[in-house]
């Protein structure tokens, strides 16, 4: 599959679109070798690889790190990074986070969450200075403390009203597509027919122009459950544990 770039997957629109998240280059190397149109980096790193309680921990240096193995370990694919909570506070030190992180990664792509006023300057300034953006709204995680925990939005009118101005603000801004994430899901439908720009739902519905999943949800490589909306296809945490314990077995013998 040819690598896509930003014209492509703007095309992409009502296409089905899939993204996983990857972390490490050998997980890299496979994602390399699908059909996926992209790959993010996110910040999900953080819960999934690092142990954290929540993204908010998840540093610049962090995201360099695991943005750069997954760059050399898949360069056939269109690449977005995720910058990390605190480094894009100001519009000043979003233009130096985000010219750090898309210099040293060399993603095609950087994504940040929210759409305040000064989260849309900033857009608006990356695209100009040449680094695309991905919008992410709904459920931000890396406000997790500020909105009161992890649950689905837009549920009511006020709530619904706020994310279609949102989205609309996010096209506007620049973004080349919008992460939907846990956004009641007649709602997303709305706001995927609303917007030219391709939406990609998690926890959405199956409404809106593609899908992104967390990889380690997906291949159920964690001990608990992955979120509902994730239907896993494999449990690589009993598998892997059962070969460990199989080969220790074998040795012992
Ligand atoms: O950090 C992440 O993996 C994300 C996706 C869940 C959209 O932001």
């Amino acid at each position: 599959m040819k690598k896509l770039n930003l014209r492509d997957i703007k095309k992409l629109k009502q296409k089905n679109l899939q993204v996983l998240t990857c972390y490490d280059y050998q997980t890299a190397n496979i994602l390399n070798e699908t059909d996926l149109e992209m790959i993010l980096v996110g910040d999900s790193v953080g819960n999934v690889i690092l142990g954290y309680e929540t993204t908010v921990e998840v540093t610049v240096e962090e995201m360099e790190l695991f943005g750069k193995a997954v760059r050399r370990g898949a360069p056939d694919k269109f690449l977005i990074v995720d910058m990390p909570f605190g480094s894009y506070a100001t519009i000043t030190q979003g233009i130096k986070t985000a010219t750090r992180l898309f210099q040293a990664t060399k993603a095609e792509a950087l994504k940040l969450e929210g759409a305040f006023p000064y989260q849309l300057k900033l857009i608006e300034r990356l695209t100009q200075v040449g680094i695309p953006v991905m919008g992410h709204i709904g459920l931000t995680p890396q406000s997790v403390h500020q909105l009161g925990g992890y649950y689905t939005h837009g549920k009511n009118q006020n709530s619904a009203d706020r994310l279609m101005n949102e989205a609309k603000a996010l096209e506007a801004a620049g973004v080349f597509c919008i992460v939907l994430e846990m956004v009641e899901e007649n709602l997303a439908e709305e706001i995927t027919k609303t917007l030219s720009v391709p939406t990609i739902g998690i926890g959405a519905g199956k409404k809106t122009d593609g899908q992104v999943l967390v990889i380690n949800d997906l291949l159920k490589m964690g001990r608990q459950m992955p979120p509902k909306f994730c239907t896993p296809v494999a449990d690589l945490f009993e598998t892997k544990k059962s070969l460990i314990q199989k080969y220790l077995g074998d040795q012992r013998l």
